[in-house]
């Protein structure tokens, strides 16, 4: 699954049609997220990987001066236990989930998908992560857009995700491709969004690997805003 990025071949133009970003349901998204859901959506193996993963990358914990952005969150954002910065913001559509939050030091309520901008100013973040999120985003290049906005130079976004979703609510680009294809699509999110502005998206496959049956998948893409 590495290897997707290793020689992405990016055609000169960014390849998808805007009917790629439709979904099923293309009602509002606050009627599907009023309701709290105070569930995990990948399993607990997966998210053990993704926490080690987070604690490998991540700025040490404790730095006064360290902001870190988990966009699309809720309850929670699989930050290694008792992970500290001075900032650390989520942004997700559930104003009960993300009080419950334990691991931010402060929330906001925004639907992405009417208004992609970031309500945080020009580099502000070391850190941004989206966990089994990146599908639901149906205006894609101008949130990695935004992301670059908010980034310091040299900090870094992490994609997570798996191969599970809400199907109603997730990009039919998405629901039509497989996980290799998912790894190219964020892959291509980064590269044509600010043309140079971030590294090479690179992908990390964290899938846990299992002794004994199966577990989720876990796939990150990543990139950094050009220092
Ligand atoms: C599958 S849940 C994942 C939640 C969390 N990141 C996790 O790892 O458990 C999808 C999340 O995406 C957020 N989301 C979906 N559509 C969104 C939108 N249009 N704008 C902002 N956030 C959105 C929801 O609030 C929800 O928390």
């Amino acid at each position: 699954m590495e290897k997707v990025l290793e020689d992405p071949r990016w055609p000169e133009k960014w390849p998808f049609r805007p009917e790629n970003f439709l979904r099923y349901d293309e009602s509002p998204d606050t009627y599907f997220y009023s309701q709290p859901r105070f569930v995990t959506h990948i399993d607990d193996q997966a998210i053990k990987a993704l926490t080690k993963f987070y604690g490998a990358v991540f700025p040490p914990s404790g730095g006064q001066s360290t902001a870190v952005l988990d966009i699309c969150s809720s309850w929670v954002s699989h930050y290694p236990e008792g992970y500290k910065a001075g900032r650390v913001a989520g942004l997700g559509m559930n104003e009960e989930e993300l009080a419950r939050n334990p691991q931010l030091t402060e929330f906001a309520v925004k639907d992405l998908n009417v208004d992609p901008t970031l309500p945080y100013g020009d580099n502000t973040f070391d850190v941004i992560t989206n966990c089994v999120s990146v599908d639901y985003l149906n205006k894609p290049l101008e949130i990695f857009k935004e992301m670059h906005r908010v980034l310091k130079p040299g900090g870094t976004a992490y994609m997570s995700f798996s191969n599970r979703c809400f199907p109603t609510k997730a990009i039919s680009l998405w629901t039509a491709t497989g996980d290799a294809d998912h790894i190219w699509i964020v892959g291509s999110y980064f590269h044509y969004s600010v043309p140079g502005g971030f590294t090479e998206p690179k992908c990390k496959d964290i899938t846990p690997k299992a002794l004994f049956g199966r577990t989720d998948p876990m796939y990150a893409v990543f990139a950094s805003k050009q220092a």
